[in-house]
């Protein structure tokens, strides 16, 4: 089964999404028709994962134009900025989300002094195209990923860098399917990833689609594990990367990269350029979400902690460069990534 994070349907006109809240119990799509509405879907976590919500970002400026078509070029340039602004807002950590938005920015300034409902058509266009390259690009990580990969490893993975968290094939899971196909025996352990349990819910249902065998753990057991000598790598994605390769992925990444050093196991991070952000210098400067603290005192309808304590919950963490063995990207692998490295990827140094 082929997973369509997120679909455009011709018919309606509208962006239609996976309800990641809802796996792996149900499997609904709902669908979106104003920017408002889909910066309501990011920041609910309907759609989430760095690539995906830059994609789904891209559609809710797309429809935006598409919903002010026939308004007057004024109050159409209003709309459209408070759309870009209300999108910026959605969720603070992931690039890809402002890298989208500025794609989207340039091509509608692009198109300035073109008929509204062309401008609408052109920036649905430039949307399905950031979604179609994603694709492209995970495809190229998952080739030089799997080479990286023994014939035979048992790989683990920190929450869902997989094709619900992009467009399609994923980025840390890319890696695992293209090894896959390309006749590698790979199976996954999946830290379930507290708080929000993207591990348990979401990346053991897509390797579950694909029979990829899969075994879940809680994130206290991963240390354990390796000591054991029951993980081969650890493959991640990421949220944001600075100019140096510190990187910012979900809450517990550091402590696996810690973890992964002191018993000398590979660790690989999966990003595409999209995900990098050169204008920080280093992790430090990558802004961090703190989420609700309901999710920390329980989930869904369940609570285990009392109402009343007091709780942190920042959603990604930093892990620093020289933790990373390779960064693989769209463009190749840095093993390991360094500031000329990365600034090799963009054809500058
Ligand atoms: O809070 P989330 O679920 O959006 O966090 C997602 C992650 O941390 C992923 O690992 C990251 O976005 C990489 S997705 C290819």
């Amino acid at each position: 089964m082929t997973v369509h994070t997120l679909r455009w349907d011709e018919a309606s006109g509208r962006i239609e999404m996976i309800d990641q809240r809802a796996l792996p119990a149900r499997f609904d799509m709902l669908s979106y028709d104003s920017a408002a509405a889909v910066a309501a879907a990011i920041r609910s976590m309907v759609v989430r994962g760095a690539p995906a919500i830059g994609c789904a970002a891209a559609y809710g400026v797309a429809l935006e134009a598409r919903r002010l078509q026939q308004v007057s070029s004024a109050e159409f340039a209003r709309g459209m900025n408070a759309a870009f602004e209300l999108l910026a807002q959605s969720r603070p950590t992931a690039v890809n989300l402002f890298w989208a938005l500025e794609r989207m920015r340039a091509a509608l300034a692009a198109l300035q002094g073109q008929a509204q409902p062309l401008v609408a058509a052109a920036l649905l266009r430039e949307a399905h195209d950031i979604l179609a390259e994603d694709v492209v690009a995970n495809r190229a990580m998952g080739a030089y990923g799997a080479a990286l990969l023994p014939l035979t490893a048992q790989v683990l993975t920190h929450c869902n860098a997989g094709a619900l968290a992009t467009a399609g094939h994923g980025t840390a899971l890319g890696v695992i399917r293209s090894a896959v196909d390309a006749g590698k025996r790979i199976s996954v352990i999946v830290d379930e990833t507290r708080p929000f349990l993207q591990g348990a819910r979401l990346t053991v249902w897509e390797l579950q689609q694909e029979n990829i065998p899969v075994t879940l753990i809680t994130d206290n057991m991963a240390g354990h594990m390796m000591q054991q000598g029951a993980v081969d790598a650890v493959i991640v994605g990421a949220d944001r990367i600075a100019a140096n390769g510190d990187f910012a992925n979900k809450i517990g990444t550091y402590m696996v990269a810690v973890l992964a050093q002191r018993h000398g196991i590979p660790f690989y991070v999966a990003a595409p350029l999209s995900t990098i952000d050169r204008r920080l210098m280093s992790g430090k400067d990558i802004p961090i979400e703190e989420r609700n603290g309901a999710e920390v005192r329980g989930f869904a309808e369940q609570r285990w902690a009392p109402a009343d304590v007091a709780v942190r919950n920042p959603a990604f963490d930093v892990t620093p460069a020289e933790l990373v063995t390779a960064l693989i990207t769209e463009k190749g692998v840095l093993a390991p990534p360094t500031v000329a490295g990365i600034a090799a990827l963009f054809g500058s140094s």
